[in-house]
């Protein structure tokens, strides 16, 4: 099997060593020749460089591989992947070659390039998850699409993918540029999940007065069982990292908090589509807060939270708390997708998409046979449950900040408690008559069911 692969940044060259390792024959391209250097040198200490065929322009690409043809794009995300495709139509590509983007790119610009290269060139998505050493070792790949193409290479990359007892984590998990909605939401549970996992250490540190290495003990403790997960094996490890002269790694670290796109999407995509996800919501606006606040304010506040009463947290509860509103970041945004999918009609496999984070991306969890096994959350865990809502009140009353903890709290007790709808449906109708529905099913205004004699003005 041949593919070619245009960009060898660090996931580019990664997963090109990935590929012929397992067998591809691999033509690689990257405007910068060092890339292609590295890469062949890298590919000779693994024995694998005679699969390799590095090349200095598209043209040369294009002939070298035999038609028709599958070409890989890890270029980053926006306006090169257009220039990309661009240049490999002008070096020949045709109407039978399949072009894949593996970009972190936004599922729109999916759709809009599969139109508009549909009498070029087959034009499809994969999202790949797991950063380098996944695309080293075995990712999480999110395709999409029923290009003619995939028939050509998806049993290549079900081998180059990681693999969760013997099942491959590449799938095509939907039509259209589904997959690249699918990493987006990947990106946004990730956000969340790394948030909660910092707030967890948040509330153990400056509420219960762990120090970072006790923290990562308990996070030890936790991953042996069934919380074990990526996310935590390596907040684990960041936590236990000192310097020379025994300073916590972590305490070294600005706050601010970057991000690249993706998070933002998920929550804008959500609120578009009207699709409740407050925890991943929570998550990206927690980010945006480290960037705004005083940072000399912040550290201030952290000594005076230092000082507030010890809490005494039960572990157990805490663990039970962690372990509950984790499952609830991955259903919000598994009702994203399946939200998205009806109304794009994506037929987006939910159980496949599953598939793809069992192992290779960077929200892999133990956990995720629960979700898989349909855990109905509102009625069966009731310890839990009772759990993420005291650890919830105790994290709360000590000051500290926990957006995602305490959205995903109220996302719960929404979804599980009375609703006050009724109340604000009123007050829509009271001043803007916007109709009511009563229990009976009848479309009315208040002034139908009761006589109003003047209105608060
Ligand atoms: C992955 C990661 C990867 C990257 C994201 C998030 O699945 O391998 O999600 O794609 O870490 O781009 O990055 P930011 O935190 O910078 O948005």
């Amino acid at each position: 099997m041949q593919v070619a692969l245009v960009g060898l940044g660090v996931m580019g060259k990664n997963l090109a060593l990935n590929l012929i390792e397992k067998g591809l024959t691999l033509v690689a391209y990257d405007t910068n020749p060092d890339a292609g250097e590295e890469l062949l040198s890298c590919a000779k200490t693994q024995g694998t460089a005679e699969r390799l065929h590095i090349v200095s322009d598209l043209h040369d690409m294009v002939r070298r591989l035999e038609a028709p043809r599958s070409i890989l794009l890890l270029v980053p995300a926006g306006e090169l992947v257009d220039r990309v495709c661009q240049d490999l139509v002008d070096a020949g590509v045709g109407k039978d070659d399949i072009i894949v983007d593996c970009g972190n790119s936004n599922y729109k610009d999916g759709i809009a390039r599969k139109l508009k290269y549909q009498n070029k060139f087959e034009f499809a998505t994969m999202g790949i998850s797991g950063g380098a050493e996944g695309a080293r070792h075995g990712p999480a790949m999110m395709a999409s699409g029923s290009e003619g193409g995939w028939e050509r290479i998806e049993s290549s990359f079900e081998k180059v993918a990681a693999s969760y007892n013997g099942e491959s984590c590449f799938a095509r998990v939907g039509q259209s540029a589904s997959g690249h909605f699918v990493k987006m939401v990947h990106n946004g549970i990730e956000y969340a999940l790394m948030q909660l996992i910092a707030e967890i250490y948040q509330l153990l540190r400056l509420g219960a007065g762990k120090t970072p290495q006790q923290i990562a003990e308990i996070f030890d403790t936790w991953s042996e069982g069934e919380l074990n997960s990526y996310l935590l094996a390596i907040s684990s490890h960041i936590l236990k990292l000192e310097t020379t002269d025994g300073k916590a790694l972590v305490d070294l670290i600005d706050n601010k908090v970057g991000a690249k796109g993706t998070g933002l999407w998920t929550a804008q995509n959500a609120l578009e589509l009207g699709i409740a996800v407050p925890s991943l919501v929570a998550a990206v606006q927690a980010r945006h807060l480290t960037n705004t606040g005083d940072t000399h304010a912040a550290k201030e506040m952290t000594y005076a939270a230092k000082a507030t009463e010890r809490l005494d947290i039960d572990l157990d509860e805490l663990k039970d708390a962690f372990h509950l509103a984790s499952l609830l970041c991955y259903r919000q945004g598994l009702a994203l997708i399946k939200g998205a999918s009806r109304a794009h009609q994506w037929k987006v496999d939910l159980a496949k998409t599953l598939q793809t984070w069992r192992a290779g991306c960077i929200i892999r969890a133990d956990y995720l046979d629960q979700i898989a096994e349909g855990v109905e959350f509102i009625d069966t865990l009731d310890t839990q449950v009772k759990a993420l809502r005291r650890i919830t009140g105790a994290a709360v009353s000590t000051g500290l900040a926990f957006p995602v903890l305490s959205a995903t709290q109220n996302y719960l007790a929404t979804l599980s408690t009375p609703s006050n709808g009724h109340l604000v449906q009123a007050q829509r109708d009271y001043f803007g008559e916007h109709g009511i529905k009563t229990h009976s099913g009848e479309v009315c205004h208040l002034t139908d069911l009761v006589e109003i004699d003047a209105k608060v003005r």
